[in-house]
């Protein structure tokens, strides 16, 4: 593993990435992960609630990257990368990506990620990756309007995982992803995850953050940040970097 991770464990918390914030805070450092049984405030992206009950994998990776802030979402890519790599090689899952990082089944979600940059005491620039990972759950016992979009290990395998190997895999995914990135092999990456993104090709609706005009056109590619590269109706190209993208 390119990254030595210390793994800090806890029952219930309200969110892991509340935790590690407040971690870094103390003065704890870097290439440290929360991970915990059961989150009674989870969030997600665009300040959605995360349901979290036990079973599911729920952690944060806290760093400390040396890169500029526009390439912040570089690391999102490789969390949700990661992700994909391990569903697939160990547990024989069709993995593909939703740009920009939800990991999903058949066209269901099964793994969401949240990142939020933040100054540490020091004034250094932290950042904490925020993973779900719907495991060992069944989906009946999530809200009626995330079921019905939603998957996991349990449901597509029909068995239960262990999570520490689980949790093992994908960060011994993440560490080789990020020396790749830092050593030059980023675009190698950019052209793994791009392979597995299902809208590329597609007809898709971007609704930008922060928020702008929704707007459509074929998404045709990624540049090298990992900005989602749409061709408009005119000819045109605009990059976004993030928001939510959905097939019309
Ligand atoms: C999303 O798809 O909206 C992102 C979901 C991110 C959920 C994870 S679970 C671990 C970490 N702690 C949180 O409160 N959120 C992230």
């Amino acid at each position: 593993m390119a990254i030595e991770f210390r793994i800090h464990h806890l029952e219930d918390v309200e969110s892991t990435n509340r935790v590690a914030r407040e971690l870094v805070l103390d003065g704890a450092g870097e290439d440290l992960v929360v991970v915990a049984g059961t989150q009674s405030k989870g969030r997600g992206r665009l300040d959605r609630s995360w349901e979290s009950p036990e079973g599911g994998l729920w952690f944060s990776i806290i760093l400390r990257p040396d890169i500029e802030p526009d390439m912040v979402p570089s690391l999102n890519i490789i969390g949700a990368l990661s992700v994909a790599r391990v569903l697939r090689n160990d547990y024989d899952m069709d993995a593909r990506v939703k740009w920009p990082n939800d990991v999903r089944v058949e066209g269901r979600k099964i793994c969401g990620i949240l990142s939020e940059m933040f100054r540490g005491r020091s004034g250094d620039m932290f950042l904490v990756i925020g993973i779900g990972l719907n495991a060992n759950i069944d989906v009946s016992c999530f809200s009626k309007d995330i079921r019905v979009r939603t998957t996991s290990i349990k449901n597509e395998r029909g068995v239960e995982v262990d999570l520490d190997t689980l949790l093992n895999s994908i960060l011994t995914q993440f560490g080789t992803l990020c020396s790749d990135m830092f050593s030059g092999g980023f675009p190698a990456v950019l052209s793994e995850h791009r392979s597995l993104v299902e809208s590329i090709g597609s007809r898709v609706r971007v609704r930008p953050v922060p928020p702008e005009e929704a707007f459509e056109g074929i998404a045709v590619g990624m540049d090298r940040r990992g900005a989602l590269v749409v061709e408009l109706d005119d000819g045109r190209n605009r990059c976004v970097l993030e928001g939510d993208v959905d097939l019309v």
